[in-house]
């Protein structure tokens, strides 16, 4: 279980690290671009081997058949790819230093990074704990290991 484990704990530092993010969406941060910056390559930092890590583990899961009825595994790597596209656009536009133009990607596409981030962390959760609570049957643990 030590793959789950690492992914929900990495949720977490991504959570916080959205709530990071969300901040620069409420207040009025418009000199905190290199604050802004950093904020963005910390969730990358995170985000880039969780993506990898999680992608792998949904393999391995539909390859063993474990929660094949529960886990989306189409959905959410589709989802994945899209939270990539509004993220290509934000790192786009924090290239240009054009105040104005951040601030405007940061308010429609950097919101919906925030948003859907945070539906999809919670839809990967709810589906490891149909799949894993201990109620199910049992299962082979040995296919979440490294
Ligand atoms: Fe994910
Ligand atoms: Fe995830």
């Amino acid at each position: 279980m030590e793959t789950l484990n690492t992914l929900i704990h990495e949720h977490l530092l991504l959570r916080g690290q959205l709530d990071y993010l969300e901040a620069f969406t409420l207040l009025d941060e418009e000199n905190k671009i290199e604050k802004l910056s950093r904020t963005l390559s910390n969730i990358k930092s995170i985000w880039d081997p969780h993506e990898e890590k999680e992608e792998k583990f949904f393999t391995k899961l539909s390859k063993s058949g474990i929660g094949i009825e529960i886990l989306n595994e189409k959905m959410l790597i589709e989802e994945h790819r899209q939270l990539r596209g509004h993220w290509e656009v934000l790192n786009k536009s924090l290239k240009t230093k054009d105040k104005n133009k951040i601030w405007t990607t940061l308010d429609t596409d950097g919101k919906m990074i925030i948003e859907k981030f945070r539906k999809h962390m919670e839809k990967e959760e709810n589906s490891f704990r149909r799949i894993f609570l201990p109620s199910n049957p049992p299962i082979d643990f040995n296919v979440s290991r490294d």
